[in-house]
């Protein structure tokens, strides 16, 4: 029995100072202090940080969206929040769009929190391989930055021959595919979506793959998708981890553990996940198996 935990989309933010309020950051500033401010909560992630804690979990994966506006000092805050979930052998992360929100920050997620996503070769690069126990955690990189009004993500070719490779090389395990991105994105969150999904779902059709696991839409979520053969993957998303209550088509704040077990060509895998109530008790909202 393997255990993993899912979290995404913390969006810890600091106030820029007015010199960092040019051009993106500006336009996310308004947005953030019109209304985002009010969803997403450092208290809320606190409390889903102590029950998840509370839980023996052996992995932690964090999709991306650790930060709000790639400033230096929200990098080294989601540092802080990383050390207290768990050591970087022990916790996967993958940077969100949010994390690479401008040109400049393009290098932070790697200075801040590499050692959280690095391969067991060592090597700092996507995609990158975590194998633990019987699964294979494979980790991508959507956050490329995109212009005001766009929280579009890419993989691009070199990424997703990787995913072709990796999946391929780890065929007998879980595999586990981890993208801030999700894989599907309805008409309405075109200016929101992977730019280069087709490509994706044709690698994961080609290869198979047991589980992928996203965040941003900041939602909970399943979607099937095709995989090799006639076989299905369970893409599924969680909500934000600091959302303090429903927000329009977002769900309040919480987190997924998954329960995997069994062997290639017989696995078995549950889900159960946590949801923060409005008067914030944290508890049980579903439990299902995906196989
Ligand atoms: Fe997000």
């Amino acid at each position: 029995m393997f255990t993993l935990a899912h979290l995404s989309d913390l969006h810890l933010a600091l106030t820029p100072k007015p010199s960092e309020l040019a051009g993106k950051r500006g336009l996310g500033y308004i947005n953030w202090q019109r209304k985002r401010k009010y969803i997403h909560r450092p208290d809320v992630l606190a409390a889903i940080t102590r029950d998840l804690q509370a839980r023996s979990v052996e992995h932690v994966a964090v999709t991306g969206d650790l930060t709000n506006f790639s400033m230096p000092g929200e990098y080294a805050w989601a540092r802080r929040w990383l050390e207290s979930v768990g050591q970087p052998a022990e916790v996967t992360v993958i940077p969100g769009n949010h994390d690479v929100y401008v040109r400049d920050a393009q290098g932070l997620p790697s200075k801040f929190w590499g050692d959280y996503m690095r391969g067991d070769d060592g090597l700092e690069r996507f995609p990158f391989v975590r194998r633990r126990g019987d699964v294979a955690l494979i980790a991508l990189s959507t956050g490329v930055p995109t212009g005001p009004f766009l929280a579009t993500g890419r993989l691009g070719d070199r990424q997703l021959a990787g995913l072709a490779e990796a999946l391929e090389q780890t065929r007998e395990r879980f595999r586990i595919v981890l993208i801030h991105h999700p894989p599907v994105s309805p008409a309405r969150r075109y200016f929101r979506r992977l730019v280069d999904a087709d490509d994706l779902r044709t690698v994961l059709a080609a290869k198979g793959a047991e589980l992928l696991l996203h965040g941003h839409d900041h939602r909970r979520s399943l979607a099937w998708i095709a995989g090799a053969g006639n076989k299905k993957i369970p893409a599924i998303g969680v909500p934000s981890a600091s959302a303090q209550a429903k927000h329009a088509n977002e769900d309040p704040a919480g987190y997924t553990i998954f329960r995997i077990d069994g062997s290639a060509g017989g696995w078995r895998c549950e889900t159960v996940s946590y949801q923060r109530s409005r008067d914030g008790d944290i508890g049980e909202c579903a439990r299902f198996r995906v196989y």
